[in-house]
């Protein structure tokens, strides 16, 4: 899909040639005689347009506006949430004559978090997952354009919109295709196929490099599989090299059986979805790759299938991670943290400014939080607080659980340093108490996305989140300038002494 930007006033929007013309209307009410603000004011007038965000009017070859189809659409307040609904319900609307241009136009003035919200939802509503289907159907809306009275100063947030989606639509690409067209070595190439894009580089390890890493728990995830593992490394340069990166690490189990601890049959399918952390963080480093913003970000990807063979780790086994910590594996179906920990481990090379690991962690976390907002950890207050605001304003949002050390307790194991799983209680909470143990050196924050990543029922599939979170919070830091890294600072300083 592509889209465009343009300087368009709602009376030169009546001409606009497309299918379907998507006006939005906030509250208030204008006295321009124009076609379109006629019929707004006759519909608001005989309240076939209620002032209320999602309301629609669809109309038929109105008089005086080109396109034949027209759609009313109320934002309300006109706040970025309401802009965002509407234009789903509105583009969901539209999608029923099979429109290939549709425009969607402010009638007031629009901001940049409007415009932003208006791309990233319109083509939201309109995307549609085509791999593994036979007939070439297809995605109909093929041309969005965006309609505002002034272009010019909301030019870099609609640039940033359109790269955002095109993150996004890579990770829900990723995120939908069945485990056989997604094992690690294809997560791998499509990673590798990302450093065609500037100042991205990837380097992928395999099950030999990884062992000689001393990953024994990653590896014993693994072992259970037909497909290899792959460790995905991606660097996107885009500060001098001085400045600290952003450690984003991603769960990337392709399928999760559950292992010796099978899962129930029920809805096992959707474990193909236990790569959505590192599709999140492929879709990151597409949308790095347009934006070029002036920021350093490694991604790191453990990728593995969790089956079950004559191999396979078995509940009680104990295994030593890269951190040296050994762990009972009590439950082979608490595989994301094992395969995470080494992964956090490794973050530590780059003395980070900060690591944030993304995963379909816990079916606890839906449990707690529904589909509506992540599960976020951190030990950091500062990182906490800017995830949590990044969140709000992508509309992409999180909310912190707790991280006190009494439920670290249920943890405890006769064997090894630590246990894999604790009781059933706070299972999203112990976890995070799990991956706390390897994130000692740097700030570090854990996204649960398990109820987030995917829908389930009629509309299943992936949504692409958390990559709109993270983009915001990426950008912001970039705006924020240099990034100190505490880990290089007290480096340089013990150097110095
Ligand atoms: N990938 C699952 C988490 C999950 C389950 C996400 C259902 C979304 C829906 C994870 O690997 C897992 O199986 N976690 C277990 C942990 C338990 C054994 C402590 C869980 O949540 O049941
Ligand atoms: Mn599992
Ligand atoms: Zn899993």
């Amino acid at each position: 899909m592509d889209f465009q930007l343009k300087t368009l006033s709602i009376a030169q929007a009546a001409t606009e040639k497309c299918d379907v013309l998507i006006v939005l209307v906030a509250s208030g009410s204008s006295t321009s005689k124009d076609a379109l603000s006629t019929l707004i004011a006759d519909a608001r007038k005989s309240a076939d347009l209620p002032d209320k965000a999602g309301k629609l009017l669809a109309l038929y070859r109105p008089a005086g506006v080109t396109a034949p189809r027209v759609v009313l659409a109320s934002v309300g307040d006109g706040k970025p949430s309401s802009v965002r609904s509407t234009v789903i319900a509105a583009v969901n609307a539209a999608k029923g004559s099979n429109p290939k241009r549709v425009a969607v136009v402010f009638a007031q003035a629009a901001d940049a978090a409007g415009v932003g919200g208006a791309v990233i939802a319109a083509a939201d509503a309109s995307y549609v997952y085509t791999t593994t289907k036979s007939k070439a159907e297809s995605r109909t809306i093929r041309h969005l354009s965006i309609g505002v009275a002034d272009a010019g100063p909301l030019r870099q947030a609609f640039d940033e919109a359109t790269a955002t989606v095109a993150g996004i639509e890579l990770a829900k690409e990723w995120g939908n295709r069945p485990g056989n067209y997604c094992t690690p070595t294809l997560l791998a190439d499509a990673a590798k196929n990302l450093a065609e894009l500037p100042n991205i580089k990837c380097e992928v390890l395999g099950p030999k490099e990884v062992a000689k890493l001393g990953m024994g728990a990653f590896s014993a995830v693994a072992q259970g599989s037909a497909e290899p593992l792959r460790f995905i490394v991606l660097r996107y340069h885009g500060a001098p090299k001085e400045q600290a990166p952003v450690v984003l690490v991603g769960k990337g189990i392709t399928f999760d059986t559950g292992g010796v601890s099978l899962k129930p049959a029920a809805e096992m399918d959707e474990m193909k979805f236990d790569m959505c952390g590192a599709a999140s963080v492929l879709g990151v480093f597409r949308a790095l790759g347009d934006i070029q913003p002036a920021i350093n970000v490694i991604g790191l990807v453990p990728s593995c299938e969790n089956m079950n063979d004559g191999h396979a780790v078995k509940p009680g086994d104990v295994v030593t991670s890269m951190s040296g910590q050994t762990i009972e594996v009590l439950n082979t179906d608490a595989e994301g943290r094992l395969i995470l920990c080494d992964a956090l481990t490794y973050a530590k090379r780059f003395a980070p400014a900060a690591v944030i690991d993304i995963a379909t962690l816990t079916g606890a976390c839906v449990v707690a939080l529904g589909g509506v907002r992540s599960g976020l950890f951190s030990s950091d207050d500062v990182l906490a607080g800017a995830l949590a605001a990044a969140g709000e304003e992508s509309q992409d949002r999180c909310w912190r659980l707790p991280l006190d050390d009494d439920y670290a307790e249920g943890l405890k194991s006769n064997f090894a340093d630590v246990a894999n799983i604790a009781g059933r209680a706070g299972g999203a909470i112990t976890a995070a108490k799990f991956l706390q143990r390897f994130t000692s050196d740097f700030p570090w924050a854990h996204l649960d996305i398990a109820g987030t990543a995917w829908k389930s029922g009629a509309a299943k599939g992936s949504t692409g989140r958390p990559v709109g979170l993270l983009l915001n919070y990426l950008l912001g830091q970039s705006r924020k300038g240099d990034i100190k890294s505490p880990a290089r600072k007290a480096r340089k300083a013990r150097s110095a002494a």
